[in-house]
């Protein structure tokens, strides 16, 4: 296990890239294998979760070639329907592999899916669009099996915008006979890309980033070279960090009206902010006022993995901030580790209250998912003294070089082996 030892006080200078988006690269590699043609993905993060999707796709029988931050996929001899349990279990967005699985080969098996400890997060939603479009679908001991000779398209109503429901719907209904429409779909930046790479690929898809997305069945999709967009949360994650303690910040590689939600909050905080094609620009003296009320929502909405982040920096703000988690029930557990930094925070059900001290100091403290964790760093990076930040596999699933690229701002922060 490894943990980040920080000593807090830095201010935060300089220009930071960002890695391609990992909700974007995750499905991308799903979407592999609804070709026999070569598919090459660019500007591949190299994190935890993209490596375990990885692992899947060879186990498929996918052979996979690796040239620094790009991958070339071939599916021409895949051969399995079943997802290992092992793997299902470390990624929860291998259940996206049950709609381009389905559309490969007829059918799919899958144990239900794990990733963050963030919540219940069902499929339910995801289940019931595979059945519209005539999938029969067994759950037992745990498993997951799917079957279908034809898919065939249908009109999709999601009684929530899910994002990973509507890219598996997607995924399903690229190849299905007719017209499938999926209604109160998501509109994540992330399926404007799937869009995107799909119909590279000689999809017929229309619609993604609007509520009603409209998919035309194709016989065939060839193979394709693809960059992905950047990551937003990433970007964010360190525009918070540098609001939080202070200093100058260029992102490069996210553009403003991917993470509008938060640069607004940022703005009202008392950041000056300026924006040009995919580069975002922050200033900060560090010295936060508070805002009233942040709500996570589906995008365009403030989106719930800058919760935690946005929970660090509310901490040294001027005044009390309450945050409403609409997401996902149990993402507050970083609360408890910021308080052993002299937070002032109260939860209560998806509430928090959180009323900004002047000063935190050095703890040790343990990050239990991916996007508590940063905050806990961002925490530490502003707090008076040295913290720990014990057990880093979550932050692992999510940043690329996170403690080579907050070096390069000016932070000092280690990572050692426990
Ligand atoms: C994706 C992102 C994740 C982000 C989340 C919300 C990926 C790989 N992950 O996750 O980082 O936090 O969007 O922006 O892209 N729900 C159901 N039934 C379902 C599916 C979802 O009730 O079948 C509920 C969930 O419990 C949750 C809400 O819908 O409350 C949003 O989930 P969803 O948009 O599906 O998130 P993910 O696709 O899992």
């Amino acid at each position: 296990m490894d943990k980040y030892i920080i000593d807090g006080g830095a201010k935060l200078y300089g220009i930071v890239e960002m890695q391609s988006a990992k909700n974007t690269v995750l499905p991308l590699l799903a979407a592999s294998v609804l070709t026999d043609e070569q598919v090459k993905i660019r500007g591949i993060p190299t994190i935890v979760d993209v490596e375990n999707m990885f692992r899947i796709l060879s186990e498929l029988g996918c052979q996979i070639k690796r040239r620094k931050d790009c991958a070339i996929i071939d599916s021409s001899n895949a051969v399995s329907h079943e997802i290992p349990p092992r793997l299902t279990r470390e990624l929860r967005s291998s259940v996206f592999m049950l709609g381009s699985v389905l559309t490969r080969f007829g059918r799919a098996r899958l144990s239900y899916p794990g990733g963050c400890d963030i919540g219940l997060r069902p499929i339910d939603l995801h289940l019931s669009g595979l059945r519209r479009l005539g999938v029969e679908i067994i759950e037992e001991g745990g498993y997951i099996e799917c079957k279908v000779n034809h898919l065939i398209g249908a009109d999709i109503m999601l009684d929530f915008p899910s994002v990973g429901a509507t890219e598996n719907i997607i995924l399903a209904a690229v190849k299905a006979q007719g017209l499938t429409v999926i209604r109160n779909a998501a509109k994540e930046p992330e399926i404007i890309d799937l869009q995107n790479f799909l119909n590279a690929m000689g999809a017929k898809v229309r619609g993604a980033g609007g509520g009603t997305i409209v998919i035309e069945g194709v016989k065939r999709l060839r193979g394709v070279d693809y960059l992905p967009i950047g990551d937003r949360i990433e970007a964010g994650t360190y525009l918070i960090a540098a609001a939080t303690c202070g200093g100058e910040i260029e992102t490069k590689g996210v553009r403003a009206e991917n993470i509008a939600a938060l640069l607004h909050k940022l703005r009202e905080n008392g950041c000056k902010i300026h924006t040009k094609n995919d580069r975002i620009i922050l200033k900060s003296d560090g010295r936060l006022q508070s805002v009233p009320l942040v709500e996570t929502m589906p995008f365009p909405g403030f989106p719930t993995d800058l919760q935690a982040q946005y929970g660090a920096l509310c901490a040294t703000a001027k005044g009390t901030t309450l945050i409403v988690e609409n997401l996902f029930e149990t993402r507050y557990k970083y609360a408890a580790e910021l308080k052993r930094m002299g937070a002032d925070v109260t939860i209560r059900d998806r509430t928090a209250v959180i009323r900004g001290v002047e000063k935190l100091h050095g703890a040790k403290v343990v990050a239990g998912d991916l996007r508590g964790g940063a905050a806990l760093v961002i925490a530490a990076l502003r707090a008076e003294g040295q913290s720990e930040v014990i057990d880093l596999s979550h932050v692992d699933r999510g940043y690329a070089d996170f403690e080579y690229k907050l070096k390069k701002l000016g932070a000092k922060v280690r990572r050692v082996r426990i």
